[in-house]
């Protein structure tokens, strides 16, 4: 009997599928279907700092915090759609969510400022989550601001919502660090548990009639799976924490590549919205097909058999590897 149980967070999953947040995890009937379909956790949707209510003190912040600081950016500032929903709803969502499904349910928290948000944590914890997804999606445009001031803002928020709450909180990055694998040790020393691997930035494009900027949102495409397989080869041998991949994952093949390297967990998120959640089971049978082929009993037996554990210079073989690729061009 082939075991694909993993652990993720500190908690036993019966597999490494995991429902990444996205529109599909909003709705109650799409996470139950999921579970049916096989999942081993769930993600929620975010819950965003602009949706926390004036109450919080976020709200206001976070748009005081752009307009004070450059005289002029009032006049470019897109207008926010977001309107101050308050909490209640996601809270109500997260209950009915835990009491329908026996399956881990993780909530996601996503905002970029120091602000009263953070403390919503709580509320979160004891509505029921299991864990949290902490996703801090900032974009630096102002040079006065430097690298240093960027980590440090990722490491407080982090530091205040671990300090708020008992359960496992993880961490969802972007790849745009200088060194990924120190700001990862700096963050679990500030009490991630774990990191998902990677947060997508959405470019917005421009409307050349209208002069718009247009917010643009494409689905990953499956070669984009390298990033996280590259960085969770990476990073798998440096943390303790749990590692879970987002990012193109289409195919079992994918899921495979990604547990070989470290990781505890694929989420899916993609591919659920293309393929709906009968895309899992395949996915579970792919996998398994694929393990018993190949004669192995355990997820556990797959998991970091291919990363730079072994590597005696990891950054060589990253440059060397550039290289070979660069001249593998026929
Ligand atoms: C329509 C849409 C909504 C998303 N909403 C969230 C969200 O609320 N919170 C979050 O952390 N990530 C969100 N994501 C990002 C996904 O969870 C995932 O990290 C990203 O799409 C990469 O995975 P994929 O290639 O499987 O799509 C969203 C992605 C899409 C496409």
């Amino acid at each position: 009997m082939m075991d694909l149980s993993t652990e993720y967070l500190g908690m036993k999953l019966k597999n490494p599928l995991v429902a990444g947040p996205s529109p599909i995890t909003r709705d109650l009937d799409n996470i139950r279907a999921l579970e049916d379909a096989g999942v081993g956790a769930v993600v929620l949707n975010s819950l965003f700092e602009e949706e926390i209510a004036h109450g919080h003190g976020a709200h206001d912040h976070f748009l005081d915090h752009s307009t004070e600081s450059h005289a002029e950016s009032t006049s470019y500032a897109p207008a926010l759609d977001y309107t101050p929903v308050g909490t209640e709803p996601y809270l109500e969502h997260l209950r009915a969510v835990k009491q329908a499904v026996g399956i881990p349910v993780f909530a996601s928290l996503n905002g970029c400022t120091r602000g009263g948000w953070v403390e919503f944590a709580s509320e979160l914890e004891q509505a029921g989550a299991d864990g949290l997804e902490l996703n801090v999606y900032q974009v630096a445009t102002d040079p006065e601001v430097s690298p240093a001031d960027v980590e440090n803002n990722y490491a407080e928020i982090l530091s205040a919502v671990s300090k708020a709450v008992r359960i496992p909180v993880a961490m969802k990055l972007a790849p745009y660090f200088s060194s990924l694998p120190h700001m990862a040790k700096r963050l679990e020393e500030c009490g991630a548990a774990g990191f998902v691997l990677f947060n997508r930035f959405y470019q917005p494009d421009i409307d050349i009639d209208t002069l718009e900027a247009v917010p643009n949102l494409s689905l990953s495409a499956p070669h984009e799976v390298r990033l996280p397989l590259r960085w969770i080869a990476i990073l798998d041998p440096v943390v303790k924490a749990s590692l879970a991949a987002s990012t193109a994952v289409y195919t079992w093949a994918e899921v495979v590549k990604l547990l070989m390297v470290g990781a505890d967990v694929t989420q899916l998120c993609a591919t659920l919205l293309r393929n709906g959640a009968p895309v899992v089971p395949k996915l579970l049978e792919g996998l398994t097909a694929w393990m018993e082929e190949h004669e192995y009993e355990s997820v556990t037996q797959l998991q970091g058999c291919m990363n730079h554990r072994t590597t005696s210079d990891p950054g060589a073989f990253e440059r060397a590897n550039y290289l070979r690729a660069l001249q593998s061009y026929a």
